[in-house]
């Protein structure tokens, strides 16, 4: 029988409970894959790098395993060739100092690690997409994100040198910058100063949302980044703020980021979704060094599957609203995505 009209069609939205099977639709693998919401593609991963200072360095860092630091030469590009090869398109490139000091001189200098790498990146790969994270933590002598004044951070002096150091990034052939300091208005003052410069074509993708979170543990040791003193409590988010989130966000679109990040990610796919419902800008979720390490430690032991684990969780940060992830299991995965690998 055909029913017209919407007192039909509402009528079966409403089937009886006791008649609805929903284990239907899971019958066959098949079914279940063309009724699959969310597709977690090669395409939105973005793989973080550590560059350092030096020539011809490859070695394993602590906390991270499998991933290394690697000097911007041969060690760099061999690294990238074979991401690519894997199809990984997107990396997010970490820089280390030689020598620090309370001004963070070597983040914005010509040859510093980054500035080297991009510029080697950029020549050797056409269609890569080139994100450097903009911060001055690995390069101040106190180990924080930004100068300071009197023990706290100095917003305005903060945000020009990250504005230098966003403009050494572009000028080497970066695509993205990503501030990640939490300094207010950096978002603006990087904008300001790359349309100065003549990089109106390059973006920002901000580190909009991140919080004081004990996840950064890994990542600190393996960029040599610890704060000497205190902790990143009064620039970073409070862990139990999630309407400051929809501030900090709304405040860095309206300054002129391109991309928002919210950081970390699994214990925060609620900011994800929330944020996700109040922009039409593309955010990416970071899924933080403590992340990965909790993965690989448990995979060590025998206790978790790492690879359905790491699937589920970096499914589950597409699901809850974010359209890329940087996370470094992006290897791991675009290695089981590969064709053959089944899943
Ligand atoms: C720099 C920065 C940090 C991370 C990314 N950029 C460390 C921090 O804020 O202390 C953490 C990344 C990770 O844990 O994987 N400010």
């Amino acid at each position: 029988m055909t029913t017209i009209g919407n007192a039909g069609v509402d009528q079966r939205l409403t089937q009886a409970p006791h008649d609805a099977r929903p284990t239907r639709l899971r019958r066959t693998a098949t079914l279940r894959g063309l009724v699959r919401e969310t597709s977690l593609d090669v395409s939105a991963l973005i793989q973080p790098l550590f560059v350092v200072p030096g020539r011809g360095i490859a070695r394993e860092t602590d906390g991270l395993p499998g991933i290394r630091h690697l000097s911007a030469d041969e060690a760099f590009q061999s690294e990238v060739s074979r991401l690519v090869s894997r199809g990984i398109r997107s990396v997010l490139l970490f820089g280390l100092a030689s020598s620090k000091d309370p001004i963070a001189s070597e983040s914005f200098a010509d040859d510093g690690a980054v500035q080297r790498a991009v510029r080697l990146l950029r020549q050797h790969f056409d269609d890569l997409l080139i994100i450097t994270d903009v911060c001055c933590c690995a390069y101040t002598s106190h180990g924080h994100c930004g100068l300071l004044s009197g023990g706290t951070i100095e917003p305005e002096s903060t945000v020009e040198l990250l504005a230098r150091i966003a403009v050494s990034h572009a000028e080497a052939g970066a695509d993205l910058v990503a501030p990640s300091a939490m300094a207010d208005g950096m978002v603006r003052g990087i904008r300001g100063a790359l349309d100065e410069a003549g990089y109106h074509d390059r973006g920002i993708l901000s580190y909009a949302v991140k919080y004081a979170s004990a996840f950064y543990g890994p990542f600190r040791d393996a960029a040599n980044s610890a704060p000497a003193f205190g902790d990143r409590g009064r620039y970073q988010m409070d862990p139990a703020n999630r309407r400051e989130a929809l501030r900090e966000a709304a405040l860095d679109e309206a300054e002129g980021a391109d991309l928002l990040m919210i950081k970390p990610a699994l214990a925060y796919l609620d900011v994800i979704a929330e944020v996700r419902a109040k922009t039409t800008l593309p955010i990416v979720a970071y899924n933080v060094s403590g992340e990965y390490a909790m993965i690989k430690a448990a995979a060590a032991s025998g206790w978790l599957d790492e690879r359905a684990a790491v699937l589920e969780s970096l499914t589950s940060i597409r699901r809850a609203g974010a359209d890329a992830i940087v996370s470094y299991h992006a290897n791991d995965v675009a290695g089981w995505l590969q064709p053959g690998h089944g899943r």
